[in-house]
């Protein structure tokens, strides 16, 4: 007999979501969506309307105030911390204000993440190599962060967010700073991702990233759902 539980064909699954900051600030309000493996899907909007709060919830940097989020096919409200880490591993984020280590080189702040997972040191000198190349940063890879441009360090965070292959890449603004030649390796990178089976999601503002695309767009206004591209088709 087959006792295993049954997984989700959804990396991601938001079942009206929601979330109050305190006092009484709500970002956002009865939100669903699906991600399917090798999906890219934008989330877009005004500032302040609720882009990051849905990344945020969906690898449980905080805690939902109403709704449910899924992640392979897990309910992240009923697990505990070790499984919550075992998930995160198979999750990549590439922060807003990217968050790297401002003293260390270009190539460490991208070899972390595979050297937290304990990576055999040639395959992490190789993808990191690899990662570099394709986001225009090989001449930088020595440099300390701090020497860089917003543009470069924001490409290290993606390149950081990346650097496992994970299942599931959180991208917050990954184009914010960038100028459109950087914007489309960004770009070239999530879709070769996606076609090796990882599931994208990235918040932007940068209406040319996703314009026909031919990617899934939700959109949001004040915290809702206000317009699902992929809905849009299926009617
Ligand atoms: N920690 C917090 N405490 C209180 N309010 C917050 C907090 N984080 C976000 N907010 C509020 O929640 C709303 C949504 O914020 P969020 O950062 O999700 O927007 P966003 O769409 O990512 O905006 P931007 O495009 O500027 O990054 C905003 O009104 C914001 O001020
Ligand atoms: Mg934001």
């Amino acid at each position: 007999m087959n006792n295993s539980v049954p997984v989700s064909d959804f990396t991601v699954e938001c079942l009206k979501l929601g979330k109050t900051y305190p006092p009484d600030i709500t970002a956002l309000q009865n939100v669903s969506l699906t991600a399917a493996p090798g999906e890219i899907l934008f989330v877009t909007g005004v500032s302040g309307a609720g882009k990051s709060t849905l990344l945020k919830l969906i690898c449980r940097r905080e805690s939902p105030s109403g709704g449910m989020v899924m992640l392979f096919g897990q309910n992240l409200a009923r697990i505990g911390s070790a499984e919550m880490q075992l998930i995160r591993r198979r999750i990549g984020v590439a922060y807003q204000d990217f968050r790297l280590l401002p003293d260390l080189s270009v190539m460490h702040n991208v070899a972390m993440a595979m050297e937290v997972d304990y990576r055999p040191r040639r395959l992490i000198r190789q993808r990191v190599g690899r990662l570099l190349e394709q986001l225009g940063l090989t001449d930088k890879e020595r440099r300390p962060v701090s020497d860089l441009s917003l543009g470069e360090q924001q490409r290290v965070a993606v390149a950081r967010a990346a650097a496992n292959q994970p299942a599931l890449l959180l991208a917050d603004e990954p184009t914010g700073n960038l100028d459109e030649k950087s914007g489309a390796l960004v770009m070239a990178l999530f879709r070769e991702l996606a076609a090796a089976g990882t599931t994208v999601i990235a918040a932007t503002h940068d209406e040319k990233l996703h314009r026909d695309s031919g990617h899934q767009v939700l959109r949001l206004e004040r915290g809702c759902l206000v317009e699902d591209t992929r809905h849009e088709k299926a009617y």
